[in-house]
């Protein structure tokens, strides 16, 4: 039997923008997917599913889970055809928008499937392999997501070719809080959404994406120097921009305030919006424990986790 893990994620700087080649800042979260690969006696591949999911999401999500894994299989050249294989999936990632659910399940299914043949391939063949499994939920990723979840840690990941991945090193990890609005987004749409507008107000949104470049560069200065409530201010600045390009909606609005307002030194949408997840940065377990408390006060998931964690 194959086993492989991949880590879920939470955007802390610039998604969407990340499309055009924007920088952001990404970490991987102490949540993983875990894949396991066998061989089966039957026809094709059999998956079965037993991730914690928001209701709904893995409805929505069954034939762009089925494409994925074939394009995986096929982008590592195994024929289930003439290799029927079962694949679970399990592990504490909850499967919803916004954490990297599909890049985490992506990445351990590669790695699974290249444990279980004896392929032992790269990080990078992985993050590859990952990046054309994720393509049949989100079209063309930047390839954030599938980055995060391969290499873990805090990452500076900019599109372009090839992609830059950098690590950011910081002081000690950092308590974040996400809340789950319970919407499940569809990517595709919102990064659609965003290219229609982008084209039909060309200087409103250059000017938006300018924005948006600079405080990138804060950010990971602000990071590095370990200036937290910089960092959460710039979450803020980051988050008014997601605003501006319209992907934020009434719930994530909501608990990005009730964050702050318990405290959070900073909280933006995170991910594709539109519903899905929101990060808090939530330093010390009290505050952290404050934050989610809030947020579970008003019906919505907390999730308490850390980011900058060594990989
Ligand atoms: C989704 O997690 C992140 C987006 O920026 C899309 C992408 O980068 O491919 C919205």
């Amino acid at each position: 039997m194959g086993e492989g893990i991949g880590f879920g994620k939470v955007i802390l700087f610039n998604e969407h923008f990340v499309v055009y080649g924007i920088p952001s800042i990404v970490s991987a979260i102490a949540k993983t997917t875990t894949a396991t690969v066998e061989p089966f006696e039957g026809k094709g591949f059999y998956l079965e599913d037993l991730r914690p999911a928001t209701p709904g999401y893995k409805e929505d999500k069954v034939e762009q889970q089925r494409g994925s894994v074939d394009r995986i299989l096929k982008a590592v050249g195994i024929n289930p055809s003439r290799n029927p294989i079962n694949i679970t999936l399990k592990g504490d990632l909850v499967a919803a928008s916004g954490i990297g659910a599909s890049a985490a399940s992506c990445v351990a299914i590669a790695r699974a499937v290249s444990a279980e043949f004896g392929l032992d391939l790269s990080d990078e063949r992985i993050n590859e392999i990952a990046y054309e499994g994720e393509r049949a939920y989100h079209g063309t990723p930047s390839g954030v997501d599938n980055t995060a979840a391969t290499y873990g840690g805090l990452i500076w990941f900019v599109r372009n070719k090839p992609n830059v991945i950098e690590r950011i090193e910081v002081k000690e990890p950092i308590e974040i809080v996400m809340g789950n609005t319970g919407k499940v987004a569809d990517t595709v749409a919102v990064v659609d959404g965003v290219r229609e507008r982008k084209e039909k107000h060309p200087e409103k949104y250059d000017k938006i994406f300018r924005d948006a470049e600079e405080l990138a560069y804060s950010a990971r200065k602000a990071l590095e120097n370990f200036e937290l409530k910089k960092v959460g201010k710039l979450m803020d600045d980051n988050h008014k921009l997601l605003q501006k390009i319209e992907v934020s909606c009434k719930e994530l609005d909501f608990l990005v305030e009730l964050a702050r307002d318990h405290g959070a030194f900073g909280a933006k949408l995170t991910g594709g919006g539109c519903g899905g997840s929101m990060v808090a940065l939530t330093p010390g377990k009290d505050l952290q424990e404050k934050v989610a408390k809030a947020i579970g006060r008003e019906g919505f998931e907390a999730l308490r986790t850390k980011v900058g964690v060594k990989a």
